[in-house]
């Protein structure tokens, strides 16, 4: 069984993919600081899997013990997903989302080259795209200056990753670049956990569907969409994890690939006034919500074109936005209080 390397793993993208990399017969080795995710994600796991991963705490910083993991276990590949997430915080904190983002990634592929291990899985983001000009946004479409510095990181690091594959036919990668993720395990085991109040959408909602939270603001209804709310991409989590192993499946199956990138979404815009209503209708309770200000920084529409990730990978997302919304709201009512 092959031991896939899941930085992250304990996160909300990263426990889904552990999931699915299980199903399709690969052994996930967990490493995980838990700066924003929490151990009880491992009891999660075993309960859908009913198995023990192995798990490692460790800041992909800190480059000999994170060496350990190497040491430990033969590795044939790296999905690295451990990275701070939240773009206001990052315009607060630049120097920590440089550190952290850039500098674990690089640590990591300086690891990889050390100890012989050549393909590497990559999280991007849609955020490359800035606002675009064109849409749907193919992975030709322009990246544009970035907007904080976590998008910078994102940027930065499928730079850093493309360059190390130029100059290295022995490392090989693909960055994904993802829309926007929802939903949770359809068993409600694992989801996401966001610490304090929640910056994303579908968070917000479920938490203020529970009372956590008094209400919702819809950030602007008079841009340039149909209903003057803005729009994204919202793809459940779970198809969005089966892209990593469909990935890394290809990048195994082509061995003359140096470097790629695709766009993970499921190829449909929705606009914030369609999710509270979609929300509303599959979890049949009122949301309280009120029309505020635009967040600044908010880009008006963006979804992805996901011709390529469909012809070249052999992927594409199975569940729909209603599966999304129920899923998440399942998990939210499985979480007793705030955390
Ligand atoms: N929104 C609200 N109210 C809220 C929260 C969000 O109306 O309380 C709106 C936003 O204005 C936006 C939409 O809901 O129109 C989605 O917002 P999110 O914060 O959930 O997601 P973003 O698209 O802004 O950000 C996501 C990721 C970022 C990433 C960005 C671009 O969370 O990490 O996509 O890739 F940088």
């Amino acid at each position: 069984m092959q031991n896939i390397l899941v930085t992250g793993g304990a996160g909300y993208i990263g426990s889904h993919t552990v999931v699915e990399l299980h199903n399709a017969g690969y052994n996930p080795i967990i490493v995980d600081n838990l700066s924003n995710s929490r151990k009880s994600v491992l009891t999660g796991l075993k309960n859908i899997t009913s198995k023990d991963f192995t798990f490692y705490k460790v800041d992909c910083n800190d480059k000999e013990t994170f060496r350990q993991v190497f040491k430990d276990h033969q590795i044939s590949g790296v999905i690295h997903f451990a990275a701070y997430k939240a773009v206001g915080e990052s315009v607060a904190k630049p120097l920590e989302y440089y550190e952290n983002n850039v500098g674990s990634l690089m640590t990591l592929i300086r690891l990889m080259k050390e100890e012989g291990v050549e393909k590497l899985i990559f999280s991007s983001s849609c955020t490359v795209y800035g606002q675009p000009d064109q849409l749907p946004v193919t992975e030709q479409s322009p990246k544009k200056t970035a907007e904080s510095p976590y998008g910078n990181t994102k940027q930065v690091c499928e730079e850093i990753i493309e360059d190390t594959s130029v100059s290295d036919k022995s490392f090989r990668a693909i960055a994904l670049r993802y829309f926007n993720p929802v939903g949770a395990h359809p068993s409600s085991e694992i989801g996401e956990l966001p610490l304090g109040v929640p910056n994303n959408l579908v968070p917000f909602i479920t938490q203020t569907a529970t009372g956590w939270r008094e209400q919702l603001t819809v950030f602007g209804d008079n841009y340039d969409t149909k209903d003057g709310s803005c729009v994204r991409d919202y793809i459940h989590v779970v198809d969005l994890a089966k892209a990593h192993v469909k990935s890394l499946e290809y990048l195994t199956q082509h061995s003359d690939l140096s470097f790629d990138i695709f766009n993970i979404g499921t190829g449909h815009g929705n606009t914030v006034l369609e999710i509270v209503n979609t929300f509303e209708e599959v979890s049949g309770t009122k949301l309280n919500y009120k029309i505020g200000d635009r967040r600044s920084g908010d880009i008006e529409k963006i979804y992805a074109d996901v011709t390529k990730s469909t012809k070249v990978l052999g992927w594409k997302t199975e569940k729909s936005l209603r599966d999304s919304l129920q899923d998440s709201w399942n998990w939210q009512l499985t979480l007793k209080k705030e955390v």
